[in-house]
């Protein structure tokens, strides 16, 4: 890319060309979401991606967010700028041994998390998110037996918050398991005002000190309308860029990780750069593609959580 090109003044001009809509994650790289027409959870992201008019959708997330897309809305086009943009949660749910396991359990129902791959989508009979699993849980019976996957730690807080038994797949992100409770407790004491707001895939020793718990949207939000001034952040550090703008006034501190040389971006979603999507809208490509009935298959799971989340 030649760099003399204003990227920003370019991918709005693409943006008009091509009639597109640049959805954006929380945990995408500043630039990225200040260029965003959309920025959200899973949830936001999945509900602006089935209804947008615009012909071309630019997921600046990762794979299992712009394949939701794909399967909500088959006939735009949807980009990704980097297809190598995984997820470490969708990874450890490969969907022959699910397959499996859920043979091996005929008489549960199948919850999945939207972080896994269509192919799991559609071994599942209702998809949910972190913004709205307690809805879509609580409304199946309480003698229902469920298989929530993949995520184990979404899975056991949500099995705490509705004193349910749900059989876990034993998965999790590899971005939420960093964080060292010690090195909390102890940036705690140096920051007595300040309160501790998690994500649910972070770990249960994580989670029991949490002064808040919920989805990027709902941990933004809650620190928007926070009287509190200061936070400590257990989740990707993306969220940040967000939660520093709507807020100027207030301190946000992304959460110590374990090892000192690791930090809180998610390597599958730091992926996407400013270059990537120029370059992405530019020649249209990588373009998700779908088996069309892998793709119905994977749509009904979701259709009914959207429903239920409505
Ligand atoms: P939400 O933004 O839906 O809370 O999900 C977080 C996440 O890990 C996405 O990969
Ligand atoms: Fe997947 Fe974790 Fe990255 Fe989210 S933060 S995309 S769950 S690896």
């Amino acid at each position: 890319v030649d760099p003399s090109l204003d990227l920003f003044a370019e991918i709005e001009k693409l943006k008009k060309e091509t009639n597109a809509i640049i959805l954006a994650h929380y945990y995408q790289e500043a630039d990225i979401q200040d260029l965003a027409d959309y920025i959200g959870d899973s949830l936001g992201l999945a509900q602006q991606a089935a209804t947008t008019d615009a012909d071309v959708i630019v997921f600046a997330g990762v794979h299992f967010m712009a394949e939701t897309a794909k399967i909500l809305n088959p006939t735009k086009k949807v980009l990704l700028p980097d297809l190598n943009a995984g997820c470490s949660l969708a990874d450890s749910a490969p969907a022959a041994a699910f397959k499996k396991f859920r043979e091996d359990h005929p008489d549960h129902i199948v919850i999945s998390y939207i972080n896994c791959t269509a192919e799991v989508k559609a071994l599942s009979d209702i998809i949910c998110t972190s913004g709205n699993v307690e809805k879509i849980i609580e409304s199946l019976p309480k003698d229902q037996k469920i298989i929530f996957a993949p995520d184990r730690n979404l899975g056991a807080y949500v099995n705490k918050l509705t004193g349910r038994n749900m059989l876990l797949w034993d998965g999790s992100c590899q971005v939420h398991e960093i964080f060292s409770l010690e090195k909390i407790l102890s940036l705690k004491k140096q920051h007595p005002e300040a309160l501790l707001l998690a994500h649910p895939e972070c770990e249960e020793i994580i989670l029991k000190e949490a002064d808040f718990i919920g989805s990027t949207t709902q941990i933004l939000k809650y620190a928007t309308n926070s009287p509190a001034r200061e936070f400590i952040v257990a989740t990707e550090a993306g969220i940040l860029h967000q939660m520093e703008k709507d807020s100027p006034d207030k301190v946000f501190i992304p959460a110590p990780p374990s090892n000192a040389c690791a930090c809180n971006d998610c390597p599958y979603m730091k992926l996407n750069t400013l270059e990537k999507l120029y370059l992405c809208m530019k020649y249209q490509l990588p373009e998700i593609k779908m088996d069309e009935s892998l793709r119905l298959a994977a749509k009904k799971p979701i259709d009914k959580m959207m429903e239920i989340s409505r």
